[in-house]
């Protein structure tokens, strides 16, 4: 089972205190969210299984934390300033602005508002889609000098440092760069809650290849995130792969498949569940060129006369010099905690028939590891042993003391968040030093002496 709807995890996100809608106070501002104290720690341990996994468990990447505010001039040459917009249209009927590449058309193939049903609509323009700022306190607003971006991806801060870590650590083709950082994009329809939003995080690799190892090294990676993303506790049944047809594919992609996942159940049409989840694209040599002095055009003139850098490899196998093609996996830390919440949301009927929910994270991403519950609150020994056992297990795994309520009201609070271990203190354990031991999935409960809870919980965590 997974969640029934996006809606479902919005409420328990509110509720539970995973994320809030952001200036809330204020009226809010439209499709902004903060994530909260379970909410910051779900997304950290989902950045955290993916930098061990793609940085530490693999010899041949290393790490970047580039600037989000680039020289104008990276995103002149990317091809950003020119050709990163999304078709806008207006509906002439009601008024709402919409992307055209979104829309559903009708026999005639005129497009369909989403709002009214009108195909009353303006021709499409290209809307930018980076927010502008300037630099520098003496500038004015529109001074294009001091013209700025906030970054859309974070891709291009690891293509300018090709050779910056290329040189620092004397690596060989293949090789590849991983950077976790925020990225903003002025969406014309942000919205679904946290999978479109103006600002969020993606997670990138860029994996720098000779050219004639790009096809089978980006089967490799796509096979490599298919395991990684199950390894996240998504089930296999709920991502699928799609293969961009040639008028999808971005100026710089030769190929890219995105990896799905069914984010809309609800939706009657099977083709409408599913969105993209995260992108693997084969950028060919595109970046570093552009980004490189010496490449010419057709007339002999530079295709960028403002680096001042070569990004080209030289090969010492074979003695060549070349620009290495890019295999790209990119996918939004945002997107994934929403699969991940979503995937992980069961309900299960009690004896007296009530329906509670159980988020069933894989323990790694659980912001929560152990609960410790004490059975009677007003027995001062109980409430000291259980503080106790939670300062024990706080140094190797994230535990909290809690007893605000009655031990049923605890156990379904700590299930709704995804807590694997509930730990609970009695009038016995202070006779034999052991725990109840309650496991989040099958409300099972053990035994275990108080000496080896710490070893019990971190193999069954690991
Ligand atoms: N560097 C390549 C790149 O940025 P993209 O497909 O535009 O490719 C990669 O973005 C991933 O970033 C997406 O698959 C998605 O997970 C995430 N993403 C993109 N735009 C987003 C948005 N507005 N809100 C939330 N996540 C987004």
């Amino acid at each position: 089972m997974s969640a029934p709807n996006i809606e479902t995890i919005v409420s328990l996100s509110k509720r539970r205190g995973f994320v809030f809608p952001a200036s809330d106070i204020y009226g809010g501002l439209g499709s902004s969210w903060d994530y909260g104290p379970l909410g910051v720690e779900l997304a950290n341990n989902i950045k955290r299984s993916w930098w061990n996994w793609a940085v530490y468990e693999r010899d041949d990447i290393e790490g970047l934390d580039s600037s989000i505010i680039l020289n104008r001039s990276v995103w002149k040459y990317s091809g950003h300033e020119t050709t990163f917009s999304d078709p806008l249209v207006d509906c002439r009927d009601c008024k709402a602005r919409l992307r055209q590449d979104k829309l559903d058309t009708d026999d005639a193939g005129k497009f369909i508002c989403s709002n009214c049903g009108s195909t009353n609509l303006t021709a499409p323009r290209p809307f930018n889609l980076m927010f502008r700022t300037t630099i520098g306190a003496v500038s004015a607003d529109d001074d294009p000098a001091a013209l700025a971006y906030l970054r859309p991806e974070t891709a291009q801060g690891i293509f300018i440092n090709f050779k910056n870590v290329l040189d620092t650590s004397r690596r060989k083709l293949p090789f590849g760069i991983a950077q976790i950082g925020k990225a903003f994009r002025n969406e014309v329809t942000p919205g679904n809650f946290i999978f479109r939003t103006r600002e969020f995080e993606q997670m990138e690799i860029e994996y720098f290849v000779r050219p004639d190892e790009v096809q089978r090294l980006h089967q490799e990676w796509l096979d490599a995130y298919l395991e990684w993303i199950k390894s996240l506790g998504i089930s296999a049944e709920n991502i699928k792969l799609y293969e961009q047809s040639a008028d999808e594919l971005a100026h710089y992609s030769e190929r890219t498949v995105d990896i799905l996942y069914r984010y809309f159940p609800e939706r009657e049409q099977e083709e409408k569940q599913w969105d993209e989840l995260m992108g693997i694209a084969n950028r060919t040599d595109y970046d570093l060129r552009v980004h490189s002095k010496k490449p010419e055009d057709a007339e002999g003139k530079r295709i960028n006369p403002d680096s001042t850098e070569d990004l080209s490899y030289f090969d010492p196998q074979t003695n060549e010099r070349f620009y290495p093609y890019i295999i790209e996996p990119s996918i939004g830390v945002n997107r994934t905690l929403l699969a991940v919440m979503m995937d992980a949301y069961t309900e299960r009927t009690t004896d007296k028939g009530e329906t509670r929910v159980i988020l069933k994270l894989a323990p790694d991403l659980a912001p929560i590891k152990a609960a410790v519950l004490p059975l009677a609150k007003n027995k001062p020994e109980i409430v000291e042993m259980a503080r106790r056992i939670k300062k024990d297990l706080q140094p190797s795994m994230r535990a909290v003391y809690d007893d605000t309520g009655g031990i049923g009201k605890l156990y379904a609070r700590q299930d709704e968040i995804g807590t694997p271990f509930c730990i609970t203190v009695d009038h016995e354990s202070l006779e034999d030093n052991a725990v109840t031991v309650r496991h989040r999935d099958t409300w099972e409960q053990e035994r275990i002496s108080v000496d080896s809870l710490r070893g019990y919980l971190a193999d069954r965590l690991a």
